[in-house]
Order: structure tokens, then sequence, then C-alpha cells
């Protein structure tokens, strides 16, 4: 395991010259302390961790749980048995219903990926009042909510990555293509914009940062559909081929909130014999193994790496500190890469 954590922090120091060397550096970082986190003093055998998962049927959310059981038992020592792991099915009732199983079965520490994120304040205080410290995950409660954890001292905190840093790098690569996304050469970038669950405050964050990148830049912009595809490939599919019978040649640049929509949206494009990086810019987020093949493959424009092996390793990290009775911040970011041709191998290679 020591090695595989060596070769990851080799393969993010090797992003981070590459690219956006003070950004890597910090997931570099956070990657270290992740590896050395201090157990002494915790029960790795006895201590029983509840885990809840918005949905499992999601792309990145799978990636992100597979590794957070994976450090949590292998990396940190917890026992298999005495972590639960299940699927809020999207259905915010059934997650709460699952969050007051975890209290009964006295549970010492939850990780939580919220089905609705403006449950967080009922959903602290149940943990709160049972004495459960909580790390929420992926979805991020209001900032009015992360403040009452810090005024009030309840132990929750949310673990994260900042949304409007993936967002403004999707609008930096198309700034950095060979005409800035106006491929008509009309003085405007003509875009369609797939977003995820407009709830989540990421899919909000992504959609508004990647058009201010560009409007930032002094660059003229005309939307010309902004549409819900709730991060779903088949949906994300639906909407560009929909948009593309409608406004065909017009559309220069597909963005997608996240990689799932993204290679949906690739599915439609091929469809209609249209070719990425040629007539039509596509970039997404999170760096799935697929989107970043279709970058080598000149298949799509850029992705940004959603980090999931920093984040996860920084949940458990915190969620130990909660164990040991540590002073714990009450929003933890992890940062955002910006995945081009430039440097997918070396993604890849850290996925791996
Ligand atoms: C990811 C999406 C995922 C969503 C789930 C986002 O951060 O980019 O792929 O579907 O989280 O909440």
């Amino acid at each position: 395991m020591r090695k595989k954590i060596l070769s990851l922090l080799l393969s993010v120091a090797m992003v981070a010259s590459m690219m956006v060397p003070a950004m890597a550096e910090e997931t570099t970082e956070a990657a270290e302390a992740a590896a050395a986190v201090d157990m002494e003093g915790v029960d790795v055998e006895n201590t029983k961790i509840g885990i809840s998962i918005y949905k499992f049927d999601d792309n990145f959310m799978t990636l992100y749980r597979t590794e957070l059981v994976r450090y949590l038992t292998e990396d940190l020592g917890f026992k298999e048995e005495n972590i639960t792991v299940t699927d809020g099915k999207n259905d915010q009732a059934e997650q709460t219903n699952q969050i007051n199983n975890f209290i009964t079965a006295g549970v010492n520490v939850m990780i939580l990926n919220l089905v609705q994120s403006s449950s967080a304040p009922q959903v602290t205080d149940l943990c709160n009042d049972a004495g459960i410290p909580v790390v929420y995950i992926n979805r991020q409660p209001e900032e009015a909510e992360s403040n009452r954890w810090a005024d009030e001292g309840i132990k929750a905190t949310y673990v994260g990555a900042d949304a409007r840093q993936s967002g403004t790098y999707q609008g930096e690569e198309i700034l950095e293509t060979s005409n800035g996304g106006d491929i008509n050469g009309d003085g405007k970038v003509s875009y369609i914009m797939v977003q995820g669950d407009p709830e989540n405050i990421d899919a909000q964050n992504r959609t508004e940062y990647s058009v201010k990148a560009l409007t930032d830049a002094g660059v003229e912009v005309e939307e010309l559909l902004l549409q819900r595809g709730d991060w779903d490939q088949a949906k994300g599919q639906q909407i560009v081929q929909d948009a593309l019978t409608q406004f065909g040649d017009q559309i220069e640049v597909v963005f997608c909130n996240n990689d799932a929509m993204a290679l949906g949206a690739l599915q439609a494009i091929q469809a209609a014999g249209r070719v990425v990086n040629e007539d039509i810019y596509l970039v997404g987020v999170d760096a799935l193994t697929d989107a970043l093949q279709n970058i080598q493959d000149g298949n799509m424009t850029g992705t940004v790496f959603n980090d999931h092996i920093g984040q996860s390793h920084m949940a458990a990290d915190t969620a130990v500190k909660f164990l040991k009775g540590e002073e714990v911040e009450p929003v933890i970011m992890v940062d955002y890469i910006k995945a081009t041709a430039d440097n997918a191998a070396d993604i890849l290679a850290l996925l791996q």
C-alpha cells in the first residue's frame, strides 16, 4: 500500500510540475497528511463507522466510496465488519432513516453524502443530540449551517472541493483552445450548458464560473441552452442530441457539469457527425477514466480532476480527528486539477 501512495504522490507531483504547481502541491500535501495520519489512541478494532452515499448509481461517487472504504480498512486499519455503507437511493427520507439506524447501532462517527444538502441542519441535530460527530462529503451544506457548527462547537464538518475552481478551469480550457472557443469567428462563443442537479452547489458554481472565466477574459458569450441533466449520462446524451437538432452549427462549446454527462454528450456529438476540437468543444468535470481516454484520443477537449482520492482520504482523516477529540475546521477543501491532452496520461496513471 505504501507503494501505491508513493506512486500517487509522485504522479501528483508530476502533474504539479506540468500544470498548476501551487494547487497540486496542496493536493500532494493533503495526500501526504492522509498517509501519515496518527492513529495513536484510536480503537481501530472496535470503532464503528456509518457511511451513507446519496445514491450508489453515480459514477463519481462509486469511485469515491470504493476508495474511502479501501483507505479506512487497508491504510487506517479499521475493520470491514465495523463499516456500514448504505445507498441513500436519492431519497432523503430513506437516507434519514439510515442515519437513525446508525444512531441506534451506536456508530462512533458518520461520513455522509447527503441526498439534499438542505437537510444538513436537521441531520446535524440528530447526530449531535446522539453525541456522534459527522463528516459531510461531496454536497456542501449552506455556509450559515457550517458557521453554526463552528459557533456552537458542534462536531460536524464538510470535506469537499470548491466547485468555483472546477468551473473556472473548464472556462480556461476553452480559452486555451486555438480560437478561444469562437470556432466560427463571429466574435462570440455560443454554448450549451448541461447542468447537474441544480439544488447542488457544485452544479450552480460550475455553471456560473465556467462562463465567468470567459466573460472575465473579455469574451462575449451566447447561451443557447441551459438544461438540467442531473449528473446522468443518458440525460446528457438526450439533451445534447436535441440541442444539436435545434441549434446545429451554432453550438461551439458544450459545457457539462460532470464527465458522465459529457460522455453522453460525446455520443450525441458523434452521432450527429460533429468532430470535437474541430467544429465543437466539449468539457466535463471529474476525470473519469473514460473521459481521460477520450481526451487523449482527441474526442473531448478537457475535464477537471475532482480528486476523489484526496477527498476520501481527507474525509477519513477528519473522522479520525473527531474520534481523537481534536478540533476540526467546519469546511475543508481539496483542490481540483485541470486535465487536458497535456496531462491526461499522468492523471490516468494516478488513477490506475
Ligand atoms: C461530481 C458528479 C457527481 C456529484 C454527486 C459532483 O461533485 O462531479 O459527478 O454526480 O458530485 O453529488
